[in-house]
């Protein structure tokens, strides 16, 4: 559920008609609904009762100062991926005590900025990473909390760009060498075990794979203790799928994600961390944009939006459905028909959805994409020197722009010509 409806025929952000914030910032631009990230959050804490547990969002799935002290003062961590994404955190509030460190490449530099802040944790993926941790930590006389992240091997039948449990995938140590990889890590003195890591993917829509990787995880624990090893926390990551055509059926919802959490764990005494972050933002944000033109071709007709792949990039990246709907709601039935609906971008990629039955629109007239909270403004970029588009947060009836649309000299100055042209 989100706090995208409409009232008396119009979509409403939460308490604000959306044409009225278009009015304010123009289009295209992202708008994100407090309360819907706030119960997104709540949903996983509460999918956790009586488990000692962290959610850690995130944050590349939106990295939004606003959106990230929304979460944070609702007491949530951030798991981060690089040392840009480390200091949006605590520049959002989020003590390093609340943040987890993430990803296969992370540089020394990287490594010995978050120790010297502070962090809760590093999740390593490599035992190359791992002698490069400890030799930064003993550089700058701190010890390093870790977890190595394992490859479960398992299918989380899953878009296979955003799969990364499979022993093929970039991902954590294979989980047939962890005994030897952990007695290693006990051997470096710059390393404090605490834990194990897990992540296989993303959207996934079914809680098996899930179940699968929690069951290898919890044995391991077992086992790791046995031989000695503290692991007294476990990281179990992100990936839970959020509903992105209305019309399908939902996938499993956080509480049953905790239940299947629950199982796995039984009585190992753990703290248990998540990384969600789709399923948090996703629903959480919408992308809203113009018609410019109707076109219509020799085969199809195309409805040319002024907003396109590179504020967009999920449908041509990975072939991503979003429900876009119009901002007027369409009488009781009006008839559908197909379009094409693209943006003004130069490559035929530049496709938001192919043959969408939609009701009549004009030039002028306003659309909403759904689901578009997460992976959206965060990967951006200004292909077609098109400035990045704003986004706003609505909380009730009120709105605020949380990052402006730059200008077009901001833009342009960015660049600079050497003396030598
Ligand atoms: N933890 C780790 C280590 C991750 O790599 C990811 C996502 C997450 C947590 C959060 O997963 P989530 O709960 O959001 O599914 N750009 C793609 C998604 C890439 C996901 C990468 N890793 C998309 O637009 O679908």
């Amino acid at each position: 559920m989100d706090h995208f409806l409409y009232r008396n025929g119009i979509l409403h952000a939460e308490d604000v008609p959306v044409p009225e914030i278009t009015a304010a910032v123009g289009t295209p631009f992202y708008c994100y609904s407090a309360a819907t990230l706030t119960r997104h959050y709540k949903l996983f804490d509460e999918a956790l009762t009586g488990m000692d547990h962290l959610v850690c969002f995130a944050m590349k799935s939106n990295s939004n100062l606003a959106v990230l002290r929304l979460l944070g003062n609702l007491g949530a961590g951030i798991d981060v991926v690089s040392i840009g994404e480390y200091l949006k955190a605590r520049a959002a509030g989020i003590p390093g005590d609340r943040i987890v460190f993430s990803g296969v490449g992370k540089t020394r530099a990287e490594m010995k900025m978050a120790l010297e802040d502070g962090i809760r944790q590093f999740n390593v993926e490599s035992e190359p990473e791992m002698a490069a941790l400890n030799e930064v930590a003993l550089s700058v006389g701190k010890i390093a909390p870790i977890t190595i992240r394992l490859n479960p091997d398992v299918d989380a039948k899953t878009h296979e760009k955003i799969a990364t449990g499979k022993k093929e995938n970039k991902f954590g140590i294979p989980i047939a060498r962890a005994k030897e990889v952990y007695a290693e890590a006990a051997l470096l003195r710059g390393l404090k075990i605490v834990g194990i890591d897990v992540h296989i993917g993303s959207q996934l829509t079914d809680l098996e794979p899930f179940e699968q990787a929690y069951a290898m995880v919890a044995d391991l624990a077992r086992q790791l203790r046995a031989e000695g090893h503290n692991i007294r926390r476990l990281d179990l990551g992100g990936g839970l799928g959020i509903p992105y055509e209305r019309s399908n059926k939902a996938p499993p919802l956080p509480l049953e994600y905790g239940e299947v959490i629950r199982r796995a764990i039984g009585d190992l005494d753990v703290e248990v961390e998540i990384e969600p972050g789709r399923l948090i933002s996703g629903n959480a944000g919408i992308m809203v944009s113009e018609v410019i033109y109707l076109k219509s071709g020799e085969e199809r007709n195309f409805l040319i939006l002024d907003s396109a792949m590179n504020d967009l990039i999920r449908p041509a990246m990975y072939g991503s459905h979003h429900d876009i709907v119009p901002i007027v709601e369409p009488a009781p039935g009006t008839e559908m028909t197909p379009v094409d609906i693209v943006g003004p971008v130069c490559e035929s990629g530049d496709t938001f959805a192919r043959q969408r039955p939609m009701p009549p629109l004009a030039p002028g007239d306003l659309v909403a994409f759904r689901s578009a909270g997460a992976y959206g403004a965060v990967m951006a970029s200004e292909y077609n020197s098109r400035p990045l588009i704003p986004e706003v947060m609505v909380q009730g009836d009120q709105f605020a722009v949380i990052r402006a649309r730059p200008t077009f000299d901001e833009m342009i100055n960015r660049d600079s010509i050497p003396s030598w042209l």
